[in-house]
């Protein structure tokens, strides 16, 4: 009776651990994916609907060679992408740092070349 009452936390306490030995390494995949450095901002926040293929209002949605050509500088694209110019996109608004990130990324220069 005894050994039986001394047993039972033991294994629980064992469970436990298997429980940490399965977790623990999906956090960390899940942690290590996400500031995955191969998958661009771009690829993750832009691309699906900027493909040069999805059509969205009617109309195909621009894609990134037209978006370098049209917006010649970061300052460009964020006030493109953020409603100060117009067509714009409501839903990054708000995000000039990641649009900036994703112009740099895709290799729109900082400023005009004199
Ligand atoms: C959910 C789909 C979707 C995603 C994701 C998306 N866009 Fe757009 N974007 C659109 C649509 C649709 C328009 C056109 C708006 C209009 O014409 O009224 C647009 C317009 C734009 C324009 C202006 C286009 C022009 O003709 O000048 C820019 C620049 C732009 N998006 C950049 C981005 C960037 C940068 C990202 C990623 C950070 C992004 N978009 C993510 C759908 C998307």
């Amino acid at each position: 009776m005894l050994r039986n009452l001394s047993a039972e936390p033991k294994g629980g306490g064992r469970r436990g651990i298997c429980l940490a030995a399965v977790l623990l390494p999906g956090l960390l995949v899940a942690g290590l994916s996400y500031g995955d450095q191969k998958v661009s901002l771009w690829e993750r926040m832009c691309e699906a609907c900027h493909d040069g293929k999805t059509v969205l209002n009617g109309k195909v949605v621009i894609d990134k060679r037209r978006i370098k050509e049209k917006y010649r500088t970061i300052d460009d694209l964020v006030k493109g992408v953020t409603c100060q110019g117009a067509p714009c996109m409501n839903i990054l608004k708000h995000d000039k740092k990641l649009v900036g990130e994703v112009g740099e990324e895709i290799g729109i220069p900082e400023s005009r070349p004199q």
